[in-house]
This record gives C-alpha cells, structure tokens and sequence, in this order.
C-alpha cells in the first residue's frame, strides 16, 4: 500500500503507539482487500466495548491507556445495558457498571458516548460523499444510503479509523462498487414502518450482497421508512447501500443509478411477499408472549412523538410490559416535550444505551459467572421490526410475533396480539 509520509510517520511510531497500532491494523486491513492507498475519513461510528463479552470493555480502556484520541468526529454502538436504569431491564448492577466503564474509556478518547445504532438522530451526520467507518451495518447502509457518505461494513477496525482520521480504499468507497446491481418493482402500497421494513427482509435475502434500486413507491419514503428499509435490507442479506432514484443521492432516475449496466436481475416485491415475512416471524400461535418491544433501529424524536400520540390518556395491560428503545441524546429531546411522561403514565419503560437483543436476555454470549448476568426465560416478544426479530430468535432464541407499530402498541394495550393491518 502506498502511504503519505504522515501514514508513515503513525505506522513507523512517531505519533505515539496507540496510532501506530491503529494504522497497522489498518494497514493489513488494506493489504487483505488490495486497498492502493488510504483515504481521510471524516467521521467514525465506533465499538463500545461490550460489557458481556469476556475482556471487551478492558479493549476500550487499552486503547485509552495508551493514549488514543478520536481524529475525526465519533459516536459509539449499542451497548449491553442502560447506564442509568439498568433496573428497568432488570441487568444486574455489575454488568452496568462495567458498561459504564466503557463509557469512561471512550469519555476520555474523545467520542461521543452515544451507545446507540442510530447516531443520525443523535446529530451525527455525514454528508455526501465523506468517507467513514462504522461498526453497526445500519448506520452503515443509512449514512451510505440516505446521506450519500461512503462506508463499509467494518467491525473494530472503525475504531482504528477513528484514532488515525484514516481507512483504506476498497469496498463501497470506490465510485465503481456504488451502483445498482438489481432492479426492485414494489407492486404493494406500504402501510407503515414495519412493511418497510418487512420490504428490506425480503429484499435482502435475494439480493444478498447486491445494491438494489427501488422503484414504484406511492409516494416519498419518510426518514424513518428508509431507515427501517435499510436495516432489514442489512440484516437478511449483505447489502450495504440501496438506491431510491430522485430521493437517495446522488442519482435521479434508475437508468443513472445502473450506469449503463443490465441488472443482474429484477425483483417484484408484492403484499404476498411482505406477508410472508410477517408469518415467517410469527412463530407462535397460542398468543402467549412476555415483552411488546418498539424502537428498532432506536427510535428517533418523530418516532417517539408517535409513540406518545398512540399512548397517550391510555394505559397497557394488566402484566404488560412494553419497551421503548432509543439514545439517550433522543430521549432527552422526548423528556424536554413531555412524552416521556406520557410514555411513562401509559406504563411503558423507555430504556436507552441497549435494546433485547444487546442486553443481558442474549443467551449466544457468555458472560463472566461473576457479573451475576441470568438470562430471564422468555417465550416470545412482541416486535415491530424484522431485524429485531431475526436476531431475537438467533440471540435470546425465544419466539416472536411481528406486527406493525400500531399494532405492536395496541398489543401492549389490550394483551392480546394484534397482527399487522389490524389497528384500529
Ligand atoms: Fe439497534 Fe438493537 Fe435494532 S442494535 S438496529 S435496536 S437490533
């Protein structure tokens, strides 16, 4: 890989051993996906340092130790509890005050803690055409998507972009890898969040790794649509950027977004294949379920007015529980207009920092037996999120029944499931 003589000079140690050890991570990085050179990033969505993975909150204060500031503006990931209220999820203290050791670490590397997978509607968001890293696909295939800037899919090595404003130049950061691979005919008109979301799910497994381009939406797809539209598209399959032509930059019309290249195949996506998705993630039948949860990808300041104008004057079930999940930085914004009040007065908890499938109720990782973490059993949760739901049952392999927001909530109300379309 050819370096400037400032790569060099953070490789070879003259910037001290936490860059060097960023750049030559970054530097085998590049040499595995025949990277000519490195590019300047503007921006870093970073790892937090997972207080249930055995070593990996210490990682974070490693690297603080040896003296590592962000370069570029960073936000964190998702984490494993809420730093404040962990009680509401019922994590045991240990595991949070580790968690909040993470915090500490990255408190001192300069980023901001914002232990979130949806850091956009926490201010963080880059614009066209700025190279980045992130370890969260979401975050990923949105800022790629939505907002034009160009990231992979990367894993710790974000953090390594972070310490040194650097990343090597492969992937979707190479004008080539950022144009259409299929075609997509949406033949349904979507009635809410989750069917875009249960779009992404279907689309996601045929395309795999593909770039898909959208057409024969009814209308203008929300931020929130396009959010949900990308974190299912990440989740079933590979895929890390989507177009919409004339509303994702930079392409106005299909034809621009293919570059003059057949696609390699087109894609009907109708009602019968979203319901699909909904029955696939239905797996329960007897109505039994222990957690209605909404917020997945963290919900952002629009989101959570909804939440309050569904629950508002209302109160959920009797044994209820309902969970709202968003950032912290979200939720102070919701708490300054009265609805995390009206959230919490209806019954439901709203927790930051985590979500189901981040916390302790994650059965796939194992926890030091001395953070006292006891999964809880739980038969099934009630989400409004194909992403949640596939992880869910990967991650906690419990049951799950997904349903449209509305009816997500109507759930919680009433105790008794409401399948998608059926809200009053
Ligand atoms: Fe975020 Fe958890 Fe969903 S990390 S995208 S709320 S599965």
């Amino acid at each position: 890989m050819r370096l400037t003589a400032a790569e060099q000079r953070m490789l070879d140690g003259g910037d001290g051993p936490a860059k060097q050890k960023a750049m030559a991570g970054l530097v085998q990085l590049g040499r595995a996906f025949g990277a000519e050179r490195m590019v300047e990033i503007g921006y870093a969505h970073i790892h937090a340092g997972m207080a249930l993975y055995l070593h990996d909150v210490e990682l974070m204060e490693d690297l603080a130790e040896l003296g590592a500031t962000m370069a570029v503006p960073s936000s964190v990931n998702i984490a494993n509890a809420d730093t404040v209220n962990w009680q509401a999820t019922g994590a045991p203290e240990k595991l949070a005050r580790l968690q909040q050791r993470a915090a500490d670490a990255q408190n001192r590397m300069g980023a901001a803690c914002t232990f979130t997978c949806t850091p956009y509607w926490a201010g963080h968001w880059p614009t066209w055409n700025t190279h980045m890293t992130s370890i969260e696909s979401t975050v990923t295939i949105f800022c790629n998507s939505v907002l034009g800037a160009r990231s992979n899919r990367d894993g710790f090595f974000a953090v390594y972009a972070g310490i040194t404003g650097r990343y090597p130049l492969f992937g979707y950061h190479l004008d080539e890898n950022r144009r259409g691979t299929h075609l997509v005919r949406v033949d349904t008109p979507l009635r809410s969040i989750t069917d875009f979301s249960a779009l992404g799910f279907h689309v996601g497994r045929i395309v795999g790794e593909g770039v898909p381009v959208f057409e024969g939406f009814e209308r203008r797809p929300s931020l929130d649509e396009l959010d949900a539209l990308g974190a299912a598209l990440a989740t079933s399959g590979g895929v890390a950027l989507f177009i919409v032509p004339g509303v994702t930059p930079p392409y106005a019309t299909a034809a621009q977004a293919f570059g003059g290249r057949v696609p390699d195949e087109a894609v009907d996506a109708r009602r019968a294949d979203l319901d699909a998705v909904y029955d696939y993630f239905c797996t329960r039948d007897d109505g039994v379920f222990d957690i209605v949860h909404v917020g997945c990808p963290h919900a952002s300041f629009e989101e959570m007015k909804e939440y309050g104008r569904l629950l508002d004057g209302r109160r959920i079930a009797d044994g209820m529980e309902l969970w709202v999940t968003t950032s912290r930085p979200v939720r102070r914004m919701a708490e300054e207009a009265g609805i995390v009040r009206t959230l919490e007065r209806a019954g439901a908890k709203v927790i930051s920092d985590t979500c189901p499938i981040s916390c302790h109720f994650a059965r796939t990782v194992s926890p030091d037996p001395e953070l006292g973490v006891v999964p809880p059993p739980l038969r099934a949760i009630v989400v409004d999120s194909a992403k949640q739901a596939k992880y869910v049952r990967d991650m906690i392999r419990c049951d799950t029944l997904l349903t449209g927001t509305a009816e997500a909530i109507e759930t919680a109300l009433t105790g008794r499931f409401v399948r998608h379309g059926r809200a009053a």
